[in-house]
């Protein structure tokens, strides 16, 4: 280090950032930057915090949207119950399973074994391969037995387990004698509709609370940069910047991950353009690369078609005078673009359906509308973004690039000239 402070070619200084790894994605925020959420906080502490008085707790499903501080906040009151609970002579084991990795009752049960093991001195071997779920159920309660009086697992993205099994197994592990430590179970997910499946899932032994966390609002994230102000150098941000930023992405998503990430683009927009400073500016760029990282991100598992199917609505509605269109009108746009990408197109009933599974994604808006008695009802699809991110987003699907890019889709002819399934004036 000391070498590269005199080599020009390093500078010693980042005129942009004074702590950048406030702003990275994986940081954990200490419990002091923690903000806008005393309610849910409040709320998850009162379900599991009878541990700390040695009492059963209750588990809790937590739902809501991308970044809203489930995990966060998840992790954050387990670690407190479990100091509170130390301080009543209570042992308490905090685990927190990813269940988009461990994503099996194998996987997940070898890994809370695991972790146990490594949070006691428990002398066994527990194999990595070779066992099944039996083996290690065996180990968490033998381990449960003999070191802790209490545990709460939190179970991240839950609905990605493949069986909700571990959950039974949990519930009832003291009801089995299995284990005299009581056990709390936080699941998390941000698909509200796992809810549903839920219930079908799992019997009464799971009883559960429900808690959702709502997006966060303008002021809400405008607290949590303002927390990471020192992420920047003194004076770096120009007055305004945090709270146009905090405006976008309330607009937009209420994420605070996303909001977090555009004031760290701005910051490298900045630096790599040679300014002292980040402005507004900066700020709407850097949204704009947010926005189409975003969209790419929420179609990454959709199929080509649903992709082309968003592209045919957001092309329609570059070229044309309306923000809404019927199924129809999209189905013709999407007929045509098929042909520019040597593809076969789906049935307009299959193509609906996509759409369908589009608005679950929070890209579109579908709404019914009555057409008048003679025509029936129809939907009306809208974009809940600026179609030139769908086009961009889109495009950056390697089978899809030689679609027009938004310049040349909107460069077209007149919209009334522009007919449904004549391509030839994008391609
Ligand atoms: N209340 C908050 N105060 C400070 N930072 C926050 C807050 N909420 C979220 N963040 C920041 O946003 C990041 C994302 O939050 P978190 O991981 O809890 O979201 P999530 O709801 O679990 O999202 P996902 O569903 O995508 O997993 C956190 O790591 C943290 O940096
Ligand atoms: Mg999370």
């Amino acid at each position: 280090m000391a070498d590269q402070a005199g080599d020009p070619l390093f500078h010693s200084h980042d005129p942009i950032f004074n702590r950048k790894e406030l702003l990275h994605v994986g940081h954990v925020p200490d419990e002091d930057r923690i903000v806008g959420r005393d309610d849910e906080i409040e709320s998850v502490a009162a379900e599991v915090g009878a541990i700390t008085r040695g009492d059963p707790p209750n588990n809790v499903m937590i739902y809501g949207k991308t970044g809203t501080g489930k995990s966060l906040i998840s992790r954050h009151v387990a670690t407190r119950a479990q100091d509170a609970a130390r301080t009543n002579e209570i042992d308490c084991g905090v685990l927190y399973i990813d269940c988009s990795e461990a994503n099996t009752e194998t996987r997940a049960t070898r890994q809370l074994a695991l972790s146990l093991k490594e949070q006691t001195d428990y002398q066994e071997n527990i194999p990595v391969r070779g066992v099944g779920t039996m083996e290690y159920y065996q180990h968490i309660w033998q381990i449960l037995e003999a070191c802790f009086d209490a545990i709460i697992v939190i179970l991240d993205e839950i609905d990605k387990l493949d069986n909700s099994n571990i959950l039974m197994q949990l519930s009832r592990a003291r009801e089995a004698q299995k284990t005299d430590a009581y056990i709390g179970v936080i699941g998390i997910s941000n698909k509200v509709k796992y809810r549903e499946t839920l219930d079908e899932r799992i019997d009464s032994s799971f009883g559960h609370r429900e808690l959702f966390f709502h997006p966060y609002d303008a002021s809400q994230l405008r607290e949590i940069m303002r927390n990471r102000e020192d992420a920047f150098q003194p004076a770096v941000l120009e007055d305004g910047t945090i709270e146009l930023c905090a405006a976008l992405a309330a607009k937009k998503h209420g994420d605070a991950r996303k909001a977090i990430e555009i004031l760290k683009e701005a910051g490298e927009l900045a630096r790599r353009t040679g300014s002292e400073t980040v402005s507004e500016d900066h700020i709407q760029q850097a949204q704009e690369v947010a926005e189409i990282n975003r969209i790419e991100e929420l179609t990454s598992g959709a199929t080509v078609h649903a992709k082309l199917a968003l592209y045919a609505l957001a092309s329609r509605i570059i070229t044309g005078d309306r923000e809404t269109y019927k199924t129809r009108e999209v189905y013709e746009r999407y007929v045509g673009i098929c042909e520019l990408v040597a593809t076969d197109p789906i049935t307009e009933n299959g193509l609906y359906r996509q759409l369908k599974e589009q608005a679950f994604l929070g890209v579109i808006e579908s709404e019914k509308t009555g057409g008048g008695r003679s025509q029936g009802s129809y939907l009306l699809h809208r974009l809940v973004t600026d179609p030139k991110h769908i086009v961009k987003a889109v495009r950056r699907d390697s089978s899809l690039e030689e679609l027009p890019t938004y310049d040349r889709l909107s460069g077209t002819e007149s919209p009334s000239r522009a007919h449904d399934t004549d391509l030839s004036s994008f391609s």
